[in-house]
């Protein structure tokens, strides 16, 4: 093998430069040296939307989308789906590792016991309209917790880290909850701390003047599914707004909040919401072929198909298409089932499909699943919301424990007028009326 290094030669100027390559990576900083005069300021990248720019260094979540390869700290998704608990998972993707039995019973206890929160969120939660979308309300009162406890801006004291982090992971739920509960009008049903935490958040959700609420086993055990799934993902939307603003050295809660905002757009949390959209549209088994045509031609897309990394298949979407026969055994079959399913059947046969490769992602079903388990469409980012907030943390304390890692500032190519003088309000009149003429 070679030297692990890259040449450049910059044709403006005939200079060679010789540049080291670490991980298939080069730093962009080692392109500043390239300029032409030594004023200026030199060569850097030019990237939207971070496209080909890694932005850190992680140990956290592997992908590999060719593969269709999920794994949390080397654990492939579906072992830690068909084995793990969310809470297990979470504990993983902090710590680096599995907990033991001690350490896993401490973890539960802790984030179990942080689940109430302080009465004056409730009145933040009536304070919202009674249509007020329940994302919004999530956003709202995750960044609120900064507030309450102030102690959460020492982020460079482990300990103190820990008590926030099981106050997020514990208190998701339940603003989760209670902003559902809100938005129905339903009084507010607090945590039983004897439960699963999935179990304890469809407590949340469901309980009505039982004075025991007793989860459906297999409904609690999707919930907890469906959270791993969506526990990391590496660098997404979400994720690097939690690293961009947690960058800044703000307590956790506001960098949340950041996350939880990025993840409210369609183009990230929201595209389950815009499958079922669509399985409405199409009607029928009869109408897809019509859709598909549509689509080809460019005139929509097929929902919750395609995906920027996976151009296999998304491994959790396999996940959750077994998962949600488990659900639909229990709760009755979705009709829009059998819509989603040939229209699959059909995509995958397809030549535009299949040159593009365009595979169903993890949203393809898993609104399917949340609308069989009575959620209403606009609790489906809250759900994956509570499933990320345990990725977003780890990333979170990765960032601020790595050396190299500072505030994220990136760099911009100017492309604006060059330095002109201001001219006050009449000479601005006249020219006004001079291009008019
Ligand atoms: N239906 C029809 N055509 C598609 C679709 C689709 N769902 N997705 C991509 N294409 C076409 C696209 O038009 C383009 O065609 P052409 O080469 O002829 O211009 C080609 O496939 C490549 O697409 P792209 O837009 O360059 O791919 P991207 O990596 O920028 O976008 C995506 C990825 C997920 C945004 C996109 O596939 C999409 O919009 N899918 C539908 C929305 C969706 O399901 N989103 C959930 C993603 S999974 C959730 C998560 O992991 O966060």
């Amino acid at each position: 093998m070679g030297k692990e290094t890259l040449t450049i030669t910059d044709n403006r100027t005939g200079k060679t430069y010789e540049i080291p390559i670490q991980n298939d990576t080069i730093k962009a900083l080692d392109l500043r040296q390239i300029k032409v005069k030594p004023e200026e300021f030199g060569m850097m990248t030019y990237d939207p939307a971070f496209m080909n720019t890694a932005s850190c260094k992680s140990k956290i979540t592997f992908i590999d989308g060719d593969k269709g390869i999920l794994r949390y700290r080397g654990y492939p998704i579906e072992q830690l789906a068909e084995k793990s608990t969310y809470v297990e998972t979470a504990y993983l993707l902090i710590h680096g590792e599995l907990p033991t039995k001690e350490q896993l019973d401490d973890w539960t206890f802790q984030i179990n016991h942080h689940t109430i929160i302080h009465e004056n969120i409730k009145k933040f939660m009536d304070g919202f309209h009674y249509d007020a979308n329940p994302m919004g309300m999530l956003v709202g009162t995750v960044g609120a917790l900064s507030t309450f406890y102030k102690d959460a801006k020492e982020i460079h004291d482990p300990e103190n880290r820990k008590k926030q982090i099981y106050r997020l992971i514990g208190k998701m739920i339940t603003l989760s909850a209670f902003a559902f509960r809100h938005s129905k009008g339903m009084p507010y049903a607090y945590p039983d701390n004897e439960l699963s935490y999935p179990g304890n958040f469809l407590n949340m959700l469901w309980k009505m003047t039982e004075s025991k609420f007793k989860p459906h086993p297999v409904l609690e055990r999707a919930l907890d599914v469906l959270f791993i799934l969506h526990a990391d993902h590496e660098q997404n939307c979400s994720t690097s707004a939690m690293r961009g603003v947690g960058s800044s050295h703000v307590d956790p809660f506001s960098a949340v909040a950041a996350a939880a905002a990025a993840l409210y757009g369609p183009l990230h949390g929201g595209a389950n919401a815009e499958v079922l959209y669509m399985l409405d549209e199409i009607g029928s088994k009869e109408n897809i072929p019509a859709f598909i045509k549509n689509v080809k031609e460019g005139k929509g897309k097929l929902m919750g198909f395609g995906h920027r990394v996976y151009k296999n298949f998304d491994p959790r979407a396999k996940i959750i298409k077994k998962l949600a026969e488990d659900v639909f055994a229990v709760t009755g079959r979705n009709p829009k089932l059998d819509i989603a399913m040939e229209l699959e059947r059909i995509a995958l046969k397809d030549e535009y499909f299949i040159q593009r490769k365009l595979y169903a992602n993890v949203d393809f079903y898993s609104g399917l699943i949340y609308q069989a388990m009575d959620f209403p469409i606009d609790m489906f980012p809250v759900l994956f919301a509570i499933g990320r907030t345990s990725g977003w943390i780890a990333q979170w304390q990765e960032m601020l424990t790595d050396p190299e890692q500072k505030i994220a500032r990136p760099r911009q190519v100017y492309l604006g007028y060059e330095s002109r003088d201001y001219q006050s309000l009449e000479e601005r009149s006249k020219v006004a009326v001079k291009s008019a003429v």
